[in-house]
């Protein structure tokens, strides 16, 4: 039996499929790599030591997943795969209405036909709008701002409607916070397209030298030193929080949103003092105009993670900065360019099967 990950190469889903391959599960990935690298599954094969099956099949192509149910024993799915890029969604919304809604439509059929009804689903906290109070809990009400949160409110209805349908499914809705850090190797990392949308990446990358100053959105809010809020969360915290998810969807039915956050809110000068004070390297920074659509604040009550996942985030912000740090320090070019890091580690054996992937370690 295995979990199948959708988008597994990506920032969050390489970081998840480290934690489930040490917690013992099978796991078979499917990405078409529109915004990742196949070498960070290659990674996570060097850092568990483990073999996994990868399928480079678009969701879209219903034939092609559907062929990945045939050929494996699937058990559950965690769905990362989508886009996410909110300034995108704007300028091409059918774009992202098509790959990230119809995706999840033909995955959900398929999983149907073949009586696979455990899912994990990533949202966002995005779906909350820009709250009004704080902390957030799952109860808030919903109200997406932009394309790319209309889709993720979308899919949580649609999953909602497929278990009032049939109640023998078991959805999980993860309304993530806002993932930074990396692994603890500095293998595995975000690696976004172009100037960074995000803050961490775009502080690592003027801290490596690739962007000369941070531009800080805003110093006007109403929080303690005028710059924006946000729940940060180590991505390995936020990896652990899917096998517990996992957990929780093979044991009950129903469909359930959970937060996973810290529940503690950092200003953006919060985190680049933090950055700096656990690098040791200066960030300039310049005040610019608040980004159109930014809520002031948004940070998590976790607290039903904790009592119904038996969840909580555990590494503190210097962990984050230190680990966001390693990675972009060994991996200036994100996958790109491997890593002297990782020249020092055997390197990986692509055994290519019959169009699936299958990575052996060497020794
Ligand atoms: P990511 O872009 O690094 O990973 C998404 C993966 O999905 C990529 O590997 C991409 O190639 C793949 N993908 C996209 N469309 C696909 C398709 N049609 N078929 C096959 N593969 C496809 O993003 P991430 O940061 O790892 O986020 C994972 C999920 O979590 C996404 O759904 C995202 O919306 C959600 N999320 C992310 C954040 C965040 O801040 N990173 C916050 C909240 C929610
Ligand atoms: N910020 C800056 N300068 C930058 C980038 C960001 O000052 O160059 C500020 C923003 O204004 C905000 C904070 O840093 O106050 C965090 O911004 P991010 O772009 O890192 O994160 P957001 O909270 O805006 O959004 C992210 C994802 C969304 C997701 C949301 C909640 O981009 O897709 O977290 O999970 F929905």
């Amino acid at each position: 039996m295995a979990v199948l990950i959708t988008g597994g190469a990506g920032y969050i889903g390489s970081h998840t499929c480290i934690e489930l391959l040490n917690a013992g599960y099978e796991i078979v990935v499917v990405d078409n790599y529109i915004n990742s690298k196949q070498e960070s599954l290659k990674r996570v094969g060097i850092i568990t030591g483990k073999d996994f099956k990868i399928y480079n099949v678009d969701l879209l192509d219903a034939v092609g997943l559907e062929n990945v149910f045939v050929e494996n024993n699937i058990e559950a799915v965690i769905h990362f795969a989508g886009l996410k890029a909110v300034g995108e969604s704007v300028i091409l919304p059918l774009w992202y209405y098509h790959n990230n809604i119809t995706s999840t439509v033909i995955l959900c059929n398929i999983m149907k036909r073949f009586d696979v009804k455990n899912l994990v689903f990533s949202s966002s906290a995005t779906v909350y709008g820009i709250p009004d109070r704080f902390p957030v809990s799952e109860g808030f009400p919903l109200r997406a701002m932009n394309p790319y949160g209309r889709t993720k409110l979308m899919i949580e209805e649609i999953l909602r409607d497929l278990y009032e349908s049939d109640h023998s499914w078991s959805i999980a809705l993860l309304r993530y916070f806002n993932p930074i850090g990396a692994h603890g190797s500095g293998l595995i990392g975000e690696d976004p397209n172009g100037i960074p949308n995000n803050l961490m990446p775009f502080i690592t990358q003027v801290a490596v030298g690739k962007l000369n100053e941070l531009s800080v959105y805003g110093n006007n809010y109403p929080t303690i030193d005028g710059t924006g809020v946000r729940d940060y969360i180590h991505v390995v915290d936020l990896a652990a929080g899917h096998v517990r998810a996992l957990e929780k969807v093979s044991k009950f039915t129903g469909v359930d949103a959970f937060n996973l956050g810290t529940g503690k809110g950092y200003s953006v000068l919060e985190l680049v003092s933090a950055f700096e004070k656990a690098i040791g390297i200066n960030i300039p920074f310049k005040i610019v105009n608040p980004r159109p659509g930014d809520a002031p604040i948004c940070f998590a009550d976790p607290s039903k993670a904790k009592r119904e996942l038996g969840w909580v985030a555990e590494k503190d912000i210097e962990e984050m900065c230190e680990d966001s740090w390693r990675w972009q320090a060994n991996n200036p070019n994100g996958y790109n360019n491997h890593s002297e890091l990782l020249a020092e580690i055997e390197s990986p054996r692509l055994l290519k099967n019959s169009g699936d992937f299958l990575f052996n370690r060497v020794h």
